[in-house]
C-alpha cells in the first residue's frame, strides 16, 4: 500500500519574493534554501556541499544558484552540480503549495 507523503510546512507563498531565496529551519531537517521563480518553488539543502557557505545568501539565475563563496553554481531543480568548484549535488525536496502556504512532501 502507497502511504501518503508526509508535508512539513515551510512557510507563506507570500513570504516569498519572485527570483528571491528564503532560509528556512524546519524541525528534523538540515537548514533548507527556499527559492522562488516567477511561478515555481525549489527547495534544496542551504548549506553548499562544497563548504559551509548557505546558499540562501548566494546569487539566483534563472534556476540556477551560485554560492556566495567560490561561485560554484547548482541546479536548483535537480540540485546537480553545474560549476566548480562545486561538484558534489545538493540535496533537492519537492515544494507543494497548498493554498497559501508552501509545504516539504517526503515520501517514505
Ligand atoms: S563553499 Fe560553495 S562553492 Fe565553495
Amino acid at each position: 500500500m502507497k502511504m501518503a507523503p508526509e508535508l512539513k510546512r515551510i512557510c507563506e507563498v507570500s513570504e516569498l519574493e519572485p527570483g528571491s531565496i528564503k532560509r528556512v529551519e524546519v524541525e528534523g531537517l538540515p537548514p533548507l534554501a527556499v527559492y522562488k521563480l516567477d511561478t515555481e518553488i525549489f527547495i534544496t539543502d542551504d548549506i553548499c556541499t562544497h563548504g559551509q557557505a548557505s546558499l540562501s545568501e548566494g546569487f539566483l539565475e534563472g534556476d540556477v544558484v551560485e554560492c556566495p563563496i567560490h561561485g560554484g553554481c547548482f541546479s536548483i531543480r535537480t540540485g546537480e552540480a553545474l560549476s566548480f568548484p562545486a561538484t558534489l549535488p545538493v540535496r533537492t525536496y519537492k515544494a507543494r503549495v497548498v493554498g497559501a502556504e508552501v509545504f516539504l512532501e517526503i515520501t517514505a
